[in-house]
């Protein structure tokens, strides 16, 4: 069997520079390495709608800037399918019946889940749907018989209990699904690329991202005025790189040849690293350092951006085309489910 890919994200917002380092540069690169025969990226507004069922419109808005970011990064409608999970209905019809194969227990035991429902204030009143969403994940994987699922590490509990449900399920109904993999960033400072305040990550919510969309000039003021080390006041006093933003942005974005072209006094980032920790190295340096290396992977991405988000209608028509291929697939899939567990009575 080939190999296949399934990943999305939520429409609640444009895609970030976390995201783009925690997944979608390596969504691109596995795509364009040719060792998969089916890729399926999926803007998962049925899953937004877990906690934002009381703003459609938001969704609804987001689905087309979420899809910009895709593109705009280089995700490839010629090698990859497109779509949006709403427009898959046999999505929804493959979570009811996981759904029996999971407990409640289970599902309040999720870290992500938990964290989250502590995030949104959920803890009196959470909303069934949301507590199951890690069921319908499990539906949006296996439904298109995906191994492979690249995304950041926040999402190892629902890869986790995807597995869980595919075993039982083969277990009582006989070989049917397939097991997924998550496939994490293999640089470490990319999975976890903090805010620009060093808040652990970035959140519309708390205004320290920088967008893929965001003008250059944007991205020059979020990088001067990023958080450092509070106690390197003055370029003699010494400094920290290990929880200073501005460092840990290098360690995910920073290759030896950015030395060359943008500060070719030092050779390695260790050797920067050093200079900063010894003192006699200002932050404004660094910073504008950051800002060449940021512009050099956010040019294109805007400048692609633009052209797509110039014609609308044609990246629509990409998620409509899509959607349908995609139905197309789940659908074999939710045929041989309803096999297995013996519903298929007019077959
Ligand atoms: N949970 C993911 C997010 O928060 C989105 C998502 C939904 C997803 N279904 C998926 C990711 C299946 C990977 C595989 O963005």
């Amino acid at each position: 069997m080939g190999k296949v890919i399934l990943t999305g994200d939520r429409p609640t917002g444009r895609l970030h520079l976390g995201h783009y380092a925690g997944s979608l540069k390596q969504r691109v690169e596995l795509q364009n390495s040719g060792s998969f025969e089916k890729i399926y990226i999926m803007i998962a507004d049925a899953q937004a709608l877990t906690d934002h069922f009381d703003c459609p419109a938001k969704v609804r808005s987001n689905i087309t800037e979420v899809a910009l970011d895709y593109l705009a990064c280089g995700i490839d409608p010629a090698k990859s399918t497109l779509f949006i999970q709403s427009q898959v209905p046999e999505l929804a019809e493959l979570t009811f019946y996981y759904m029996n194969l999971v407990t409640l227990a289970r599902l309040q035991r999720n870290p992500t889940v938990k964290a989250e429902i502590k995030q949104k204030n959920f803890e009196k009143s959470i909303p069934v749907g949301f507590l199951a969403y890690p069921v319908s994940q499990a539906a949006d994987i296996t439904a298109f018989l995906a191994d492979t699922v690249p995304v950041g590490d926040d999402q190892l509990p629902m890869l986790e209990q995807t597995r869980e449900i595919v075993r039982s399920f083969n277990q009582l109904y006989g070989e049917t699904l397939v097991e997924p993999q998550a496939v994490l960033p293999d640089n470490a400072a990319c999975m976890r690329l903090p805010g620009t305040d060093g808040m652990a990550k970035m959140s519309k919510s708390i205004g320290n991202c920088i967008y893929l969309a965001d003008s250059a000039d944007e991205v020059y003021r979020k990088v001067m005025g990023m958080y450092t080390d509070p106690k390197h006041l003055r370029v003699s006093d010494p400094g920290h790189t290990k929880d200073n933003p501005v460092f840990l942005y290098l360690d995910a974005f920073c290759r030896e040849e950015h030395f060359s072209r943008y500060l070719p006094e030092y050779q390695t980032l260790q050797e920067l690293k050093e200079h900063y920790e010894r003192g006699g190295l200002g932050d404004v340096k660094v910073k504008k350092f950051l800002y060449e290396i940021l512009k050099e992977v956010l040019d294109p991405i805007r400048a692609r951006r633009k052209e797509f988000a110039d014609d609308i209608p044609s990246v629509m028509d990409i998620l409509r085309k899509g959607s349908i291929a995609a139905r197309k697939t789940a659908a074999q899939t939710l045929e041989r489910v309803k096999h297995a567990m013996q519903i298929d009575y007019f077959a």
